[in-house]
């Protein structure tokens, strides 16, 4: 299995292009199953979720590839309606299925996703919600079997809590359901927003994504679209966190930094100089930081994505400081292995506690999922020394071109094998 070498301590330096947002893009391209005319999606990042998300439409019955940042989705043959436990367990968002190939075929069998490395991740709420648009559900075999015999109705849903997947996979089904759909209670984030403008490229009535209540008026049929994906707001995080660690002076390309205002805030609170432009943010490392505390939420809120990365942040910077998780109920495996590295990290039910240490040293460590082995990479480029990171098949989901990226940014970075 591949592995990251890093030598750290070296300062980031010059300018990095953000990719697509992965998190947009899996949504966009399942909603490519709710038409039977070709859709082009560009700015799509080339990541193994998304060749995942491409195997699921092919073996759906679409013809989809991906051509560098570009999916080409056309019609091929009739839809299959199982989704088979060997595409589900590759990727827990293989669930956005549900929605469209309910909207279309008004039945769907989907393996369960399981459990996952951050938490419990359950599917109730999206489950909950398709029932009130008419939907049957029965579990066997390891199956959710979902049947809509008079097909999908419009109906008021209010969700307990804003899952961003729920909502994704409700507005995806009552796109084409009859009447209107009213959520409340949905989720924000701006992944949400570049769904719905997708969609409603495509002919569909949705208002109101980005705020708490959506309204969806379902549609006949759907056309098809050319759609330009929205910026990773998390790997802009990321790399803006990469110069804070290494004392950098960074320039962002490419980005949207609206999406990560949070991010920003809090960069500047510690004391880092950053400037934005429109589709830009310059980055520079000017004095040491203050530590600050940070607590996840849903968007606007800090981002749960982004927690590891900032744990890793400030692990290294004086002071003490807290970090809460209010989204997943156990996503701190990064913690241990953060303390690998000389981290000074207690975990106090949904809080870790940090206290700065003046240097971290470099460790082999391993990956437990995506965001985990983002802070880990941060980690290793602040270190002394040399990191080996393994099990990088989970940074793989969601980084595109990592190593050629901080490479490029002057940091001493390979992959072996
Ligand atoms: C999406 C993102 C993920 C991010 C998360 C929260 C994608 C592909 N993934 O995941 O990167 O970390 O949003 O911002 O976009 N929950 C339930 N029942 C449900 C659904 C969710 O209890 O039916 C709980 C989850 O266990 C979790 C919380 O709600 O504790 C948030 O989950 P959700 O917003 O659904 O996240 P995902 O859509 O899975």
């Amino acid at each position: 299995m591949d592995k990251i070498v890093i030598n750290g301590g070296r300062k980031l330096k010059g300018k990095v292009k953000i990719s697509g947002a992965k998190n947009s893009a899996l949504p966009i391209l399942f909603a490519s199953l709710l038409t039977d005319e070709p859709c082009i999606i560009t700015n799509v990042p080339n990541l193994a979720d998304i060749n995942t998300t491409i195997a699921f439409l092919n073996f759906i019955g679409k013809k989809a590839q991906l051509n560098k940042d570009t999916v080409k989705i056309l019609p091929f043959k009739n839809y299959n309606h199982i989704a088979p436990y060997d595409l589900v367990r590759k990727m827990r968002a293989s669930v956005l299925v549900m929605g469209p190939l309910l909207a279309r075929l008004k039945k769907v069998d989907v393996s369960l996703p399981g459990g996952c490395a951050i938490g419990a991740r359950p599917i109730d709420i999206h489950l909950e919600a398709f029932k009130k648009l008419g939907v049957k559900i029965k579990v066997s075999g390891g199956y959710v079997k979902m049947s809509a015999p008079n097909g999908l109705i419009g109906a008021k849903i209010n969700f307990r809590f804003p899952s961003v997947g729920a909502t994704e996979n409700i507005m995806l089904a009552a796109v084409l359901a009859k009447g209107k759909t009213i959520i409340s209670n949905a989720a924000k984030e701006p992944e949400i927003e570049d769904l719905a403008n997708c969609l409603n490229s495509m002919g569909a009535k949705i208002s109101g994504a980005g705020t708490k209540t959506i309204t969806i008026t379902g549609v006949e049929t759907l056309k098809g679209t050319r759609h330009k994906v929205i910026p990773d707001r998390i790997e802009a995080a990321t790399y803006l966190i990469a110069a804070a660690i290494t004392k950098g002076d960074i320039c962002l390309e490419s980005v949207c930094p609206k999406h990560i205002k949070i991010i920003i805030e809090k960069l500047k609170k510690a004391g880092l100089s950053i400037k934005e432009e429109k589709d830009k943010i310059y980055v520079k490392w000017v004095k040491d930081l203050k530590p600050q505390n940070i607590s996840t939420d849903v968007y606007p809120k800090f981002p749960t994505d982004v927690q590891a990365q900032w744990t890793a942040l400030m692990a290294v910077t004086n002071g003490k400081s807290g970090v809460k998780e209010n989204v997943f109920e156990n996503r701190f495996m990064h913690i241990p292995e953060l303390k690998r590295f000389g981290a000074d990290l207690a975990i106090n039910g949904r809080t870790v506690n940090i206290k700065g240490v003046k240097e971290l040293s470099g460790a082999p460590v391993m990956v437990s999922d995506l965001r985990a082995g983002a802070a880990l990479v941060l980690a290793s480029l602040a270190a002394n020394g040399e990191s080996i990171i393994a099990r990088i098949y989970h940074l793989d989901r969601g980084y595109e071109f990592l190593e050629k990226k901080f490479k490029q940014l002057g940091a001493d970075i390979k992959r072996i094998k």
